[in-house]
């Protein structure tokens, strides 16, 4: 095994259930995201990732979400992904469990091929909740947007006793339009489902401060850990696919350019924890 020291991220190559269980510690997590395999069949490193039914899927997810729930601080906030046809069974799950504050709808332009008996689908929810609803980190200074009305239209408002222009900045509503990745994109890497960093970067401004620990249950091209670094958070990004790892590791600049010395262990029944300090 040859891998470079970054002490803020860490990258686990393992199953999500038992890293969970076994190495991340129970009320230690700012800030937790989880991007799973959606069960629409889509191929992770050539295999496909299909259950056999959606009951069995969701038992799945109930047994990480379950852990997500133990392994976050009272603080702190959860970001769940799925597809749209299996959010509403996360979204009742939770519910009673957290405190849901945003039902997110991430949606992006078209791929080129596009449904022509129905509408295709365009969008990603994204469910965000609390621990605690009188406790948690919500940067909005973070994260504000041009607000077209003062900003562009510079209408006034005239309600008010001394009128003046609309507001030019707002805190983004529930609705995000933000590009998908696209080949040949700097941060593009070669994976079916990569989540652009701008995605990222919204939820860690918002709901993390620097310094705080992210985690994310399904890594894949470690998106969150790359922002994480760059807004000097730290994080633990789980990941089975040991090519996914690589490419995570690349990504981060922990690897050096001689690719054919980056062996990672092999072994599938426990995680290789890739505790890497940061020299560069
Ligand atoms: C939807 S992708 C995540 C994409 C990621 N958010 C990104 O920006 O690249 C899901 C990832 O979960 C990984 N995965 C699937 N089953 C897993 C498991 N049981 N434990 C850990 N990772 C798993 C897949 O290999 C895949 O890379």
């Amino acid at each position: 095994m040859k891998v470079r020291k970054f002490a803020e991220q860490k990258i686990i190559l393992g199953d999500v259930i038992s890293v969970l269980n076994d190495c991340v510690e129970d009320g230690s997590i700012d800030l937790i995201f989880a991007d799973p395999p959606y069960n629409i069949g889509k191929k992770f490193n050539g295999k496909q990732k299909k259950w056999n039914s959606d009951d069995e899927y969701m038992k799945w997810c109930y047994q990480w979400l379950d852990l997500c729930l133990r392994k976050v601080k009272n603080t702190g906030s959860i970001y769940i992904m799925a597809a749209t046809q299996y959010m509403p069974y996360i979204d009742i799950y939770l519910r009673d469990k957290v405190t849901i504050l945003s039902r997110i709808v991430w949606y992006y332009d078209s791929s080129g091929v596009q449904a022509k008996k129905y509408f295709g689908s365009l969008y990603e929810p994204i469910l965000f909740g609390v621990k605690d609803k009188n406790n948690y980190t919500f940067n909005a200074e973070e994260i504000k947007i041009e607000a077209k009305t003062g900003a562009v239209r510079k209408l006034i408002d005239y309600r008010k006793q001394n009128p003046t222009v609309y507001n030019s900045k707002k805190v983004p509503g529930n609705v995000w339009y933000i590009p998908r990745v696209r080949y040949k994109m700097a941060e593009y890497r070669n994976h079916p489902t990569q989540k652009p960093e701008a995605l990222l970067e919204r939820i860690i401004k918002a709901s993390s401060n620097p310094d705080d620990l992210i985690l994310d249950l399904f890594a894949g091209t470690f998106t969150t850990s790359v922002v994480a670094k760059k807004l000097g958070r730290k994080s633990i990004s789980i990941e089975i696919e040991e090519e996914y790892v690589k490419l995570g590791l690349e990504r981060l600049n922990f690897v050096s350019e001689d690719k054919s010395n980056h062996t990672i262990s092999n072994n599938q029944d426990f995680q290789l924890t890739l505790d890497i300090n940061m020299e560069n």
